[in-house]
């Protein structure tokens, strides 16, 4: 005979005398060794010379709930991401049809915003949908040997505009040498872009280089700028979806932070490992480890 110290469970004991029915309890603790979430149900019975008793089932459902809540945060999140733009773009239509339509200025200042809105709302969509394919698997299509300064010079003119508009220096480093990696070319060509975006979008003044050397078994591609720098506590965080260093900052420059959780996911798929060195201030270094085609 235990006594019983939960006064859920005892609760639940007490209930299951009671009644024929089976009843059914969640208990949750929080301790130093983590959280732990059990389902419990409870039932009588009575075997013939053993008397009557109650039977206890219970159910670790702590990684059950764990997800759920991710869920949960996600289509807040996503709702939020949504919500945001939208806001924007209705009330500067609003506005136009409020009267502000009649002077060109006006007009051009407005519907400037709208495109601006538009296009974050664009981007968050294909963002969303490249998830949703990654974690199904389906966006690793095929790894063959791929020429890693093809893959960065690609992606070096796509940012170009984006490099000069701000009076950025943006090149392949000098010390840079081509190399063949395992990989899948389209992958590559959503790391580069996304590392290359935020180097770009993260830095006022100075340069964003770009290379690939040998790094044993690997060929490292490295995205160097000299930009804001992550503060050391975010610099896990910074993988995980939606998160952004300073929402202001983010916000402003239009992130919703899913582009890095895109390229873990990437390097992961493709047997990659991920890398970040940084100083606030100073700049920031990613470097996306692939595996060499040729060894
Ligand atoms: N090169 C960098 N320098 C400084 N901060 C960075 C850099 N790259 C990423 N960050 C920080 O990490 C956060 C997450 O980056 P991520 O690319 O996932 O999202 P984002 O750029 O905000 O939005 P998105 O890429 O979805 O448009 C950013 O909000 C930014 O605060
Ligand atoms: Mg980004």
């Amino acid at each position: 005979w235990e006594v019983v110290r939960i006064p859920e469970l005892v609760e639940l004991l007490e209930e299951a005398r009671a009644t024929a029915a089976t009843c059914e309890r969640e208990l949750a603790s929080s301790s130093s060794r983590g959280e732990l979430v059990l389902q419990v149900h409870a039932s009588r019975f009575s075997a013939a010379g053993a008397g009557a008793g109650l039977v206890l089932v219970f159910h670790d459902i702590t990684e059950l709930r764990r997800l759920e809540r991710i869920r949960r945060d996600f289509v807040a999140n996503v709702g939020h991401e949504l919500k945001t733009p939208l806001t924007a773009i209705s009330g500067y239509v609003e506005t136009l049809l409020d009267g502000a339509l009649d002077t060109r200025a006006d007009l051009e200042r407005f519907l400037a915003r709208i495109q601006a809105n538009t296009q974050r709302l664009s981007h968050l969509v294909s963002d969303l949908l490249s998830l949703a394919r990654i974690e199904s698997g389906k966006s690793i299509q095929r790894i063959e040997p791929l020429g890693t300064h093809d893959a960065i010079d690609q992606a070096l003119r796509q940012h170009e505009p984006g490099a000069r508009a701000k009076a950025l220096t943006l090149e392949l480093a000098r010390d840079s040498v081509d190399r063949r990696v395992l990989a899948d070319a389209e992958a590559v060509r959503q790391i580069l872009d996304n590392l290359i975006d935020n180097a770009i979008k993260y830095t006022q003044r100075g340069s964003v280089r770009v290379r690939s050397r040998d790094s044993g078994e690997f060929v490292c591609l490295e995205v160097e700028d000299t930009g804001l720098g992550i503060p050391e506590q975010d610099r896990e965080r910074v993988f995980e979806r939606f998160f952004t260093v300073d929402r202001a900052r983010s916000s402003e420059l239009g992130g919703t932070g899913l582009g890095l959780s895109i390229v873990r996911h990437l390097v992961v798929g493709m047997r990659g490992r991920l890398e970040l060195d940084s100083e606030l201030g100073r700049g920031s270094t990613f470097r996306v480890l692939l595996p060499r085609a040729d060894r």
